[in-house]
């Protein structure tokens, strides 16, 4: 039952190292056993989804070997399966990118249908629209995508939703199949254009990625490569919402500014002060903050995995906001636990409408999924009083070491795994 207890009212202050990009992360790995070749990632998050999708690729022969806390070294040469039948590997949603990545090598592939966070209906029927459209045949069996392909040949793909991870599977297939794809309406995220970066730096022909036209020439195999992961913009944007929520003052080290550009021009909105350098961003919080409105787009728009985050600043400022949900539709179940702490939050459909209020006061939460767990963790560090958050398994998901970066700025917060912990850090900090 391990728990964050934590005291809230410091103000978060300091610079903070952001880790790699989990979902560009899992995405690469997935493509990186597309090669016989060695194919070595640096800049990794120390995270369980993505040990978990090292697992994962292990599980079907591929060696991977850990050169140190954040940079693997991965030979698919090895592999005996295209059938990946791991129960762990229905806990994280990128499994389904190893579809994508099998059935491009291999032409075949059984993958478990993904679990992951619980934040609404997550369909795949573009995924699978796209890998027919190659030419493969897609069944649903025993809980499983089973994919299987004579040759993929490159076709004309509309998608008719912006979707990150169909972008991405259906390109790592078109990346080996004969002949030119064209993807229309891509999704843009700049995991997209990593994931497209890496695959091109294997030997793919992938253009136009981080527009919403992708043009994929196949080549016949991918050679080994050596690759550093971008900055995590989610784990960026979290701590840049620490520091308006607890009224601080946080330099986040190692990010792109351009990938956060609709998180600063909120923070601004709001009346925090926002610093851009060429590979960081320092932003501090106000006494008096202001309302906004916020509707989640997909990228360059405000990205829904930044929702609940903003969701809990807005709730400590002057005034009324509102916030329109656009991609998922149950991403507002933390409203109730925030509702707890003192926040007046209402949902109606996929709006927030949030009155903003003084303050929160510590309360006993319980996590719902990853980013809104997250978000919690800053209610709890901005409320009076003590704050625990449960089932921190969905923000250790995410989020690396983030109790040891949050204490780094002057956080008292700690992990513990029994009320005698709690109590004894209830104690300790008075
Ligand atoms: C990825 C991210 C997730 C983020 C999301 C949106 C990873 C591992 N996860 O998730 O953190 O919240 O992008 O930025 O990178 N849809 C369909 N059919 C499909 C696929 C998607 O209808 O075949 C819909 C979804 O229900 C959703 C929208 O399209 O409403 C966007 O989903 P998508 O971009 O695919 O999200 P994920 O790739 O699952």
């Amino acid at each position: 039952m391990n728990q964050y207890i934590m005291k809230g009212g410091n103000p978060l202050v300091g610079e903070v190292q952001i880790s790699g990009a989990k979902n560009a992360a899992l995405g690469i790995l997935a493509a990186s056993i597309m090669t016989d070749e060695d194919v070595v990632i640096d800049n990794l998050p120390d995270v369980r989804d993505i040990n978990v999708m090292l697992e994962a690729i292990q599980e079907i022969g591929a060696r991977v070997d850990r050169l140190d806390r954040h940079t693997v070294r991965i030979n698919a040469s090895t592999i005996h399966e295209v059938s990946v039948d791991d129960d762990y590997i229905r806990k994280i949603r990128a499994s389904y990118y190893l579809i994508g990545a099998l059935l491009g090598k291999y032409k075949s592939a059984e993958v478990p249908l993904p679990g992951g966070c619980n934040i609404g209906s997550r369909p795949i029927d573009q995924h699978l629209k796209g890998f027919r459209a190659l030419g493969a045949k897609i069944e649903i069996e025993r809980g499983a995508v089973v994919a299987h392909a004579i040759d993929l040949v490159g076709g004309h793909i509309y998608l008719d939703v912006v979707s990150v991870g169909a972008t991405i599977n259906i390109m790592m297939a078109a990346a080996l199949a004969e002949g030119q794809t064209i993807l229309e309406n891509a999704a843009k995220e700049p995991h997209v254009v990593d994931v497209a970066n890496f695959l091109n730096s294997m030997g793919a022909n992938i253009k136009g990625a981080g527009t919403d036209i992708i043009r994929i020439r196949g080549v016949r195999s991918f050679h080994g490569t050596e690759y550093s992961i971008i900055p995590d913009q989610i784990e960026a944007g979290t701590f840049m919402c620490g520091a308006a929520v607890t009224r601080g003052d946080i330099t986040v080290k190692n990010v792109i500014p351009k990938h956060l550009e609709a998180i600063s021009a909120k923070l601004l909105e709001i009346g925090c002060e926002v610093i851009e350098g060429d590979d960081e961003v320092r932003v501090v919080g106000r006494p008096r903050q202001h309302s906004t409105n916020i509707k989640t787009l997909p990228y360059p728009g405000f990205p829904t995995d930044m929702q609940p985050q903003m969701a809990v600043t807005l709730a400590l400022t002057e005034g009324t906001s509102m916030i329109a949900e656009s991609i998922f539709e149950n991403r507002f179940k933390y409203v109730d636990e925030l509702t707890r702490m003192g926040g007046n939050i209402k949902v109606e459909g996929n709006v927030a409408v949030i009155d903003g209020v003084k303050g929160f006061t510590g309360a006993q939460v319980e996590t719902p999924d990853l980013r809104a767990g997250a978000a919690l963790v800053l209610a709890g560090l901005a409320a009076e009083g003590f704050t625990v958050v449960d089932e921190i398994g969905y923000i250790q998901r995410g989020y690396e070491c983030f109790a040891e970066k949050l204490k780094k700025l002057g956080a008292c917060i700690e992990i513990v795994d029994s009320e005698k912990m709690a109590n004894k850090f209830r104690l300790k900090v008075g």
